[in-house]
């Protein structure tokens, strides 16, 4: 009764549940060269005639312009660009494209692309975070000297310098390079040849084609080499930890250009306005880039559950590694530049932050040094001591090094004036001085460090 209705349902969804190429189209330039290098070794083992190796090279080689120029054509029909490139090159030349898939299957092809892809963006990235590192280390430099509020619990702690503040961002970004390093060398293995799980009986050469496509060497299992996904896997966990850097600094930059705070002036080219208060003036860019951070996060979760629990070797799970990845890298890729374009640009405003760090008691801790220091004092005591101090200049309604030195020497009698000298915010940050402290001297050094690193 409803049978002819429904007689083309089940086909056409299943075409469109089973169709990959809408999304994998995106592996073409990848897919074209290990199709090239597959065919260049099928010849040197005399696997397939040289002329006809010739014929499929020079028909890969013009599919790759067709695609170049017009794009991948979307035929659901043909499921993946693996089909899609083998039909195009049957119709240019006819069944001996058919001479192309000969030991070998979609599933160490698709393994190859993906990996070869992974092994771009992370170049890519690579390269962008290098950017957002300079830019890093050129506005530290700048403000090397400037003075801020540091904080704990988002509360005025000691007072720290803005460029070791824009320092320990380059120290993140930093180990982020490292993750997406340690990532490509473990990516840097082909598992072209593996065939559809078991390997082939074909005379082929692995080595050959590992070296071709500037791998280091081929896969050691081929069971593995199909249904590992590793690679993508370290590729987003890399993403994710860059992302969750990115999203802290954006944060930072949001709080900073808030009115209360007024650290920082945003420019107009990474900010928005209302179409309702005129007044405003919102860091858009940065809060995507928060934003983004868990969409990121997002697309690692999905690949983590799709890998969970698949049985060896392939499966068409797995053809839903693609996309997470895709999006993973467009967000990071986006919020890279976003992040370095605001770095680069961000007006900061110092002035605002002395004054910040000037009222909110934040050299007490220098207080209680002193007293261990020149004193002999327990720092225990000490801290003690200092807290009334702190409760005196409160009372008072000025900071430390404004309290006459009467009253401190009523609260303990060892005070005596020389305090003053390291009252300030500036004796602060550069006694400051121990590796990794916030003393000028010492940010500069590593500034001077980090440039060498960069090269
Ligand atoms: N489009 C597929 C994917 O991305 C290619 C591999 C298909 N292999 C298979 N046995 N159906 O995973």
């Amino acid at each position: 009764m409803w049978g002819g209705r429904f007689a083309a349902g089940p086909a056409s969804i299943m075409r469109e549940i089973n169709a990959s190429i809408p999304f994998d189209k995106r592996l073409w330039k990848q897919d074209i060269a290990g199709s090239k290098a597959h065919v260049a070794m099928l010849a040197k083992q005399g696997i397939v005639e040289g002329e006809d190796a010739q014929a499929i090279t020079e028909g890969l080689n013009r599919i790759a312009a067709e695609y170049e120029a017009d794009g991948v054509p979307v035929d659901l029909d043909l499921e993946d660009i693996h089909m899609v490139t083998e039909s195009r090159l049957a119709q240019l030349i006819g069944p001996t494209a058919g001479r192309l898939h000969t030991a070998r299957s979609r599933n160490d092809q698709v393994a190859t692309d993906f990996r070869l892809w992974v092994r771009d963006a992370i170049d890519e990235v690579q390269a962008g975070l290098i950017g957002l590192q300079r830019a890093l280390l050129a506005r530290a430099g700048d403000h090397a000297d400037a003075v801020m509020p540091g904080f704990t619990h988002l509360q005025s702690a000691q007072p720290v310098t803005l460029g070791h503040h824009l320092m320990a961002y380059y120290e993140m970004v930093r180990r982020d390079r490292s993750r997406f390093a340690d990532a490509r060398a473990r990516a840097d293995e082909c598992p072209l040849g593996a065939a559809a799980l078991a390997g082939t009986g074909f005379p082929i050469d692995r080595h050959a084609t590992a070296a071709a496509l500037g791998f280091a060497r081929p896969t050691d299992n081929s069971l593995d080499s199909v249904s590992d996904r590793d690679f993508a896997l370290d590729y987003l966990m890399a993403a994710t930890q860059a992302s969750l850097h990115l999203s802290r600094l954006a944060e930072e930059f949001i709080i900073w250009a808030s009115q209360p705070f007024g650290f920082v002036k945003l420019p107009d080219a990474y900010s928005t306005g209302s179409s309702i208060m005129p007044q405003k003036r919102n860091p858009d860019a940065a809060e995507l880039v928060r934003g983004h951070a868990g969409r990121i996060m997002g697309c690692m979760t999905a690949l983590c559950v799709t890998m969970k629990g698949l049985p060896l070797a392939y499966s068409k799970d797995m053809q839903d590694d693609k996309p997470p990845v895709f999006e993973a890298h467009d967000l990071l890729a986006l919020s890279i530049a976003a992040m370095t374009g605001m770095v680069e640009t961000v007006t900061f405003r110092t002035d605002r932050m002395r004054g910040l760090a000037e009222s909110g008691f934040a050299t007490a801790t220098d207080l209680a040094d002193w007293l261990v220091r020149e004193g002999g004092i327990p720092f225990r005591e000490a801290h003690h001591i200092t807290g009334r101090a702190v409760a005196a200049a409160e009372a008072a309604g000025v900071p430390l090094d404004q309290l006459p030195i009467a009253t401190l020497q009523e609260i303990d009698g060892r005070i005596d004036d020389r305090i003053y000298a390291v009252l300030t915010v500036d004796a602060s940050v550069a006694s400051r001085m121990s590796h990794g402290g916030t003393a000028p001297a010492q940010v500069r050094a590593r500034i001077a460090q980090a440039q060498e690193e960069l090269g």
